[in-house]
């Protein structure tokens, strides 16, 4: 495609960008479980109209916009306020988890090179159910990792094994509130207590769970401690465009202070131009998602937002309840928000994802890793809420037709191939290989039943490799 040689007018530009969604997931309709977090028809419209309205503001250039200063301290206030900050707490506005939590590990990285410069080999310990972007920050920055098995039982972080492998090089502990997959809190007391110990910094990455667990301990879940109010939290990342139903491209990172947040800021002054001086990673940017975020929060308000959540506590319980009732599934682990891990013994998952997408339930498939199950993850959001018996009535006709299904033969395969393979072989050929084992041969199936089988069956490093090889391809 090149650039059309004479523009294309309004309407025309329109209506081809209309014409690209063909394929996209119906997120408006409230049956997706993941991937869009929407709040309803009046509030996205405000949204829509305050991120239109800073559409073209640069956040880069606070000096000539003071509003934007403006905004985000009150918003990052709002956010310090929420989880108990005191006056010393401050933090910023980012354009996501990935950027909050790559922040919060560059800072604890910067902070050691002052403090302990004798650390030549900086080491981060994580429990294995900690977020990939925690994992990606770790490999940009050129970081070591240690990571440390959940408890199997409760999925929360084993803290006497995180103790063990704490070494000389270790600068950071990490918990979660909450993990993604399986929704629950780590032990974050006792990992600051360890961090005081050690003299670590702990990093919290309550990208997903930060915002509503506070909601949900007000509606009687017994949420464990997590906050600022937990002596050894160093920092703490809460996204605003999941549970607080902002625009994407909003997330906060927050410090115990602001010694620590220096560590954060780069400036430059050796080049012939402007001397450039960042708060986060990206430099230039929209203020959309900056004024859509303050928008929203404001125009919920608390009493909104603990309306909101009481049915989606509502319905999430009545969804746990429903699964207890089915034979053929469980929920992994004990979740402490809006988020399940469904699993089974009897039946395969992946097949219920297929009967559950043939009834227009979209879910999201999960891998096992090590010796946890893969499973469908579930986010119960508010505009799923209206839907709860449907879905419980559709998901008990999908296990019965999922009994029927056979994708154990796809995982046998993947696993006695990818055994016998070195890394050597990961080359074009074992590429296809894999493919053809999931019945792939050309465009993708509708059913990913086979797909996610073979993923699943595939060792972590072959999966990473494979997912990069396509995507290679996918993108120009
Ligand atoms: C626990 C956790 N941390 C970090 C992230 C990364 O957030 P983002 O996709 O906004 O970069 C996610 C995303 O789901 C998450 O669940």
């Amino acid at each position: 495609m090149k650039i059309p040689e004479i523009g294309l007018n309004r309407d025309e530009v329109l209506k081809r960008l209309e014409a690209y969604r063909e394929g996209d997931l119906n997120w408006k309709e409230g049956k997706a479980f993941a991937f869009a977090y929407d709040p309803g028809k009046e509030i996205r419209e405000v949204i829509k109209e305050a991120y239109m309205s800073f559409l073209s503001e640069n956040t880069l250039y606070a000096d000539v916009y003071p509003s934007l200063l403006a905004l985000e301290n009150d918003l990052v206030s709002m956010c310090i306020e929420h989880l108990n900050g005191d006056q010393q707490v401050s933090g910023n506005f980012t354009a996501g988890g990935t950027e909050s939590n790559m922040l919060a590990l560059k800072t604890a990285r910067d902070n050691m090179r002052v403090k302990k410069p004798q650390i030549v080999n900086p080491e981060v310990i994580l429990p294995d159910t900690a977020h990939g972007s925690l994992h990606k920050a770790i490999e940009f920055l050129g970081i070591e990792k240690r990571i440390v098995p959940v408890n199997r039982k409760t999925f929360r972080a084993d803290v006497e094994a995180t103790r063990r492998v704490i070494s000389a090089n270790t600068i950071l502990l990490v918990g979660s509130a909450t993990s993604f997959a399986h929704g629950v809190v780590d032990p974050v007391d006792a990992l600051g207590q360890l961090a005081v110990e050690h003299d670590l910094l702990l990093h919290v990455d309550g990208c997903i769970g930060a915002f509503i667990l506070p909601y949900f301990r007000r509606l009687g879940v017994s949420v464990p401690s997590f906050d600022f109010t937990v002596p050894g939290v160093s920092s703490i990342s809460m996204d605003l465009h999941k549970f607080a139903y902002a625009a994407k491209g909003a997330s906060v990172i927050m410090y115990r202070n602001k010694e620590l947040r220096r560590h954060q800021l780069y400036a430059c002054a050796e080049w012939t131009g402007y001397t450039h001086i960042n708060t986060t990673l990206l430099s230039s940017k929209t203020a959309g998602p900056l004024a859509a975020a303050w928008a929203v929060l404001s125009h919920i308000g608390d009493k909104g937002y603990l309306e909101m959540f009481q049915e989606v506590l509502n319905a999430r319980d009545k969804i746990i309840r429903a699964i207890e009732e089915i034979d053929e599934l469980f929920v992994e682990g004990t979740p402490d928000t809006n988020m399940l891990a469904i699993a089974s013994h009897d039946i395969n998952v992946f097949a219920l994802w297929d009967e559950l997408k043939e009834c227009d339930w979209h879910l999201q498939a999960q891998f096992g890793y090590e010796d946890t199950c893969k499973h469908l993850h579930i986010s119960v959001m508010i505009g799923n809420t209206k839907w709860v018996d449907q879905f419980i009535a559709d998901l008990k006709d999908c296990v019965e037709k999922a009994k029927s299904a056979n994708l154990d033969e796809v995982g046998e395969k993947t696993r006695s191939f990818a055994a016998a393979l070195n890394p050597d072989d990961l080359n074009m050929e074992t590429f296809l290989k894999f493919l053809e084992i999931a019945g792939v041969d050309g465009g993708l199936p509708d059913r990913w039943g086979k797909i996610n089988e073979m993923m699943n069956a595939m060792a972590p490093d072959q999966r990473e490799w494979l997912l990069k090889e396509y995507v290679n391809l996918l993108y120009r």
